[in-house]
């Protein structure tokens, strides 16, 4: 009998991250059956991925709230899963990264004995504040998990010394490099008028072009602050340098942004952009200024050099490979950061040619053929393995 498998998630990195997985184990009709549910903790961001990757989640659980707090979010996905859980009568829940989604619903699982699988498993920034409350997510979310597929061999090694058995481990590579050679391998027209006009007419040929983004919690309010006066001193002391910025809804960076970014002609502020929008820019980009830990993963497969906006990172392999720098919130470092970028060819080329140590975009079938394996329906798949 086929093996029922239920994938929930909620915002727009893990759909990003989850499409590919949905995706895979479809293909294998017989012996599984997938279905989706979305907590929806993100709305407007989530919809435009199920749309791009024609995922058509069966349950919706439209918890997202104005300005919802972490307790209003718990309380709602908590109290919302088991009667899914009730009607779809999974043998195997997945869920992914490090999100109050993906806490919630493990916890709502393991309260109710059904086993759950953790995709994007053991990445540890060893900083229980740091990221918030990622990183607590994670650590919880693998506590509770009884299958854990790890992007690298560095996460299995997080989940080992954790006593989490091996045999229940799959490292995978990561399943964002499978959703972004998909998109940017596809023909793509701008979707965003003002970005198409911004980069036909106020981005030079030799212009320097950098994706600017920024969310975290733990960096709201003056390091924010921080890092948008240095963007804002680096593209008034550079003519050729530009920076688009897709401002994340969250009003603690929206209003923060505006306030900080507004009015200058060489730094474009937009809403979020579709997905396939955030591909086609970042491809035309020539590095990339962020906080946030999927574009780590994405920019290399792009050969785009990543300055990180923390101080830590669960996500050590691009520092290693090369590809990404840790520079911290600070405006002067910041600003130090990008001005080498704009004043040293040598140092972005160096940078861009590091191979991605995230994956080979063949993740989602290896997590497959790892949930067939837990279940004794075929060989235990080959360990990704880059760095
Ligand atoms: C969440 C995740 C974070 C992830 C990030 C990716 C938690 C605790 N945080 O942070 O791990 O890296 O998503 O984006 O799980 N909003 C909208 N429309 C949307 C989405 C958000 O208006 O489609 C606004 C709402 O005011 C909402 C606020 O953003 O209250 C914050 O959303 P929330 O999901 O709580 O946190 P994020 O900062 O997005």
């Amino acid at each position: 009998m086929a093996k029922k498998i239920l994938c929930v998630f909620g915002t727009r990195p893990e759909a990003v991250k989850m499409a590919p997985v949905v995706r895979a184990l479809e293909g294998a009709k017989g012996r599984l059956r997938v279905s989706v549910c979305v907590t929806a903790q993100h709305r407007a961001l989530l919809d435009d991925v199920l749309r791009v990757f024609s995922v058509r989640p069966r349950w919706d659980l439209g918890v997202m709230r104005e300005n919802q707090t972490l307790s209003d979010l718990t309380r709602r996905v908590v109290g919302k899963i088991p009667p899914v859980l009730e009607k779809a009568g999974p043998d195997l829940v997945l869920v992914h990264g490090d999100t109050a989604s993906m806490f919630l619903t493990a916890l709502a699982c393991f309260h109710h004995r059904v086993p759950v699988g953790h995709v994007e498993a053991g990445l540890r920034s060893f900083d229980i504040g740091r990221p918030f409350p990622e990183e607590a997510n994670r650590r919880l979310g693998d506590a509770v998990s009884s299958v854990h597929f790890a992007p690298t061999r560095t996460a299995k090694e997080n989940l080992l010394r954790e006593n989490i058995p091996a045999s229940n481990i799959y490292v995978t590579g990561n399943t964002v490099v499978d959703a972004l050679l998909w998109a940017a391998g596809r023909p793509h027209r701008f979707a965003n008028a003002r970005l198409r006009y911004f980069l036909r007419s106020a981005v030079p040929a030799r212009a320097r072009l950098a994706v600017l983004t920024a969310h975290r919690r733990e960096n709201f309010g003056r390091p924010m602050k921080d890092v948008f006066s240095a963007v804002r001193a680096a593209a008034g002391r550079f003519p050729g340098l530009r920076f688009v910025y897709p401002v994340h809804p969250n009003p603690n960076v929206r209003l923060a942004a505006e306030k900080a970014l507004s009015g200058h002609d060489r730094i474009l502020l937009l809403p979020p952009l579709s997905y396939l929008d955030f591909c086609g820019l970042l491809k035309r980009s020539d590095f990339v200024v962020t906080d946030s830990g999927g574009l780590q993963e994405e920019a290399p497969s792009l050969g785009k050099p990543v300055l990180v906006l923390r101080d830590v990172t669960e996500r050590p392999e691009a520092v290693k490979a090369g590809t990404a720098r840790l520079v911290g919130t600070g405006f002067e470092k910041v600003l130090g950061e990008i001005s080498r970028l704009v004043r040293e060819p040598e140092t972005l080329r160096r940078m861009s040619g590091a191979v991605n140590p995230y994956g080979d975009g063949r993740a989602a079938a290896r997590v497959r053929d790892g949930v067939l394996h837990y279940f004794g329906m075929g060989p235990r798949p080959k360990d990704f393995s880059r760095i």
